[in-house]
């Protein structure tokens, strides 16, 4: 759980980076942020509501049409814009927290109702907003450091998604759909106190093991297929992501075995390249370099410099950063290093299309003072 203080010690710092930032260009600036709205399913029915991440991380407040104001100007410098009460909402939908709730519970300065709320007209017209760029890249600078809250949150997170991939592997078998597969892991999910998935699943077999984005899983799971989950809970607003791949029938061929420990190999490099000072960069030329000469050796490319032919068959980054967001925010692949407090996926993957061989193989992994820490080691790959 993340502490009311924690969220409080966010947002000085964005109130202190706004005063700052104010004083250097003599424009009284100040940010807003919006939690998003509730969009639509079908006709009247609504989506599950997920709070935009950065909202949520100053705010600890997850309500929809929720606005939240940061100015270093103002005598209320923390302000929340939020639906009032409304007794009718109150029996269909549930509890809102309303102005009271707003400010006893979330520490605010000022709350006011939503409906009062206009951009143009708001008190303080005098300030200009910095909700966009400079404060937004601010933020994500925050968000891209882990706090020890946010490192247990992400280690639950990736508690949980081991146990569904475990599940989901045994009950694995041929004849049964990929759909049976995606049920057990969301039920693995949910059973376990994640608000669900952090991405929709991709439950893989045969030839849609080389679909990097597959989310149909709608196919039979034959003899002779490989099969690629790849699935990540999110709890309390924090992602996991796991990738592994199996046979579906226990038993791979010799070939399908060649190209699984080409990936492995390189995955257990880049895991070991995961460093302070290290760069993003250096870990995707390491996977590049070891894939290149696996598929060299087993004869799938003549040439193992020429990223033209390597990308036929490996054409994605090693990994991203994680956080609240499954590809999270904070770090430029070609130019970030890593940082103590990072997550970053290692997720290198070779794709065979005319072979139906599709492997990528993915951990999670923290950006340690030592080195680095993996919080998804205990699945078996
Ligand atoms: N699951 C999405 C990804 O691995 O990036
Ligand atoms: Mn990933
Ligand atoms: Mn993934």
């Amino acid at each position: 759980m993340i502490s009311k203080n924690e969220f409080k010690e966010r947002r000085n710092k964005v109130l202190n980076f706004l005063a700052d930032l104010s004083k250097e260009e003599k424009v009284n600036y100040k940010a807003v942020l919006k939690s998003g709205s509730q969009k639509t399913f079908a006709n009247d029915v609504k989506y599950p509501f997920r709070v935009d991440s950065d909202f949520y991380y100053l705010t600890g407040f997850a309500e929809p049409d929720s606005v939240l104001v940061l100015d270093p100007h103002a005598s209320n410098p923390y302000q929340l814009y939020v639906q009032a009460h409304d007794p009718l909402h109150a029996i269909w939908e549930g509890h809102r927290e309303g102005l009271e709730g707003a400010k006893k519970n979330f520490d605010c300065d000022a709350a006011y109702d939503v409906d009062d709320f206009n951009e143009e007209k708001e008190p303080n017209t005098n300030k200009k907003s910095s909700s966009t760029k400079d404060v937004l890249d601010f933020v994500h600078s925050l968000r891209t450091i882990k706090s020890n809250a946010e490192i247990a949150l992400m280690k639950k997170s990736a508690q949980i998604s081991i146990q569904a991939h475990r599940v989901a592997q045994e009950i694995c078998t041929t004849g049964i759909y990929e759909y049976e597969l995606e049920a057990v892991l969301c039920q693995v999910f949910r059973s376990q106190g994640a608000s669900g998935w952090a991405y929709p699943p991709i439950v893989a077999s045969g030839a849609n093991t080389c679909i990097l984005h597959y989310t149909e899983n709608n196919q039979i799971i034959k003899a002779g297929d490989l099969v690629l989950i790849d699935a990540g809970s999110e709890y309390q607003y924090y992602a996991s992501d796991i990738t592994r791949v199996f046979a579906a029938d226990g038993k791979m061929t010799s070939e399908q075995k060649d190209v699984y420990d080409v990936v492995l190999q390189s995955q257990l490099a880049a895991i070991e390249s995961v460093k302070a000072g290290g760069s993003f960069a250096q870990t995707h030329d390491l996977t590049t370099a070891i894939i290149a000469e696996g598929l060299k050796n087993l004869g799938y490319i003549k040439d193992k410099n020429n990223p033209e032919e390597i990308k036929k068959y490996y054409m994605h980054g090693t990994g991203h950063s994680l956080g609240m967001d499954v590809h999270d925010c904070g770090v430029d692949k070609k130019t970030s290093v890593y940082i103590p407090g990072m997550v970053t996926t290692i997720e290198p993957g070779i794709y065979i299309r005319d072979k139906n061989i599709g492997i990528r193989i993915e951990d999670d992994v923290l950006v340690t003072k030592d080195g680095y820490e993996v919080l998804t080691q205990e699945l078996a790959k």
